[in-house]
């Protein structure tokens, strides 16, 4: 699998699907969650309504993942997973990994070939970046999958420069 660090907005992605930093609500939220489902349309949110009617009436457990179509989005689908908080006196990392793993398997599951990652976890869940960055990284390029591009979508300068420079310790 090839795994690409682009800088910019993870809703404009061309791709088959692109993976939502959600909370188990599904009902949406700020950051990447808020921007998919703005810009996305209210397709996505009624069907994370019936999911939660559905398969997960409890919401979706943290580390977890589901897809959804992607309404008015360039992409297909939506991956929709929940990231652990940032706890400093707690090692949440197996949780955070098992967002990128559970996604790819989703991924599988769809057929689809190319992923778009945010960062998950950190932005209103706290995960300092370059923590962040290694835990993702490793999770992707650890992972048995079909997907044949696993992109990291960041949003800022500095967020780049930290996946980059973890992805050359990666490699
Ligand atoms: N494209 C790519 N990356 C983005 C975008 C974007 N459009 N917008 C923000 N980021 P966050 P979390 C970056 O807060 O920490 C929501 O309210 C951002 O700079 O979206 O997992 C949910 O509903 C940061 O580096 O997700 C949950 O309640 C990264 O994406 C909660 O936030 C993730 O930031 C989830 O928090």
């Amino acid at each position: 699998m090839e795994i690409t660090l682009v800088r910019g907005d993870i809703t404009e992605q061309a791709v088959d699907a692109i993976v939502n930093a959600a909370n188990s609500s599904l009902l949406g939220g700020g950051g990447v969650d808020g921007a998919i489902h703005r810009r996305g349309g209210p397709q996505i949110l009624e069907e994370c309504r019936v999911l939660r009617a559905s398969r997960y009436g409890g919401g979706l457990p943290t580390g977890q993942a589901v897809a959804t179509t992607a309404g008015r989005l360039p992409a297909r689908w939506v991956i929709h997973t929940v990231g652990p908080v940032y706890a400093r006196k707690e090692d949440r990392s197996s949780l955070l990994a098992s967002c990128y793993t559970e996604s790819l398997k989703v991924a599988d599951e769809l057929g689809a070939a190319t992923v778009a990652f945010p960062a998950v976890s950190t932005g209103v869940y706290g995960w300092p970046m370059d923590d962040g960055a290694r835990i993702a990284l490793s999770a992707v390029r650890g992972a048995s999958t079909r997907v044949a591009e696993a992109r990291f979508v960041l949003f800022d300068a500095t967020a780049y420069a930290v996946f980059d420079e973890a992805l050359t310790r990666l490699t």
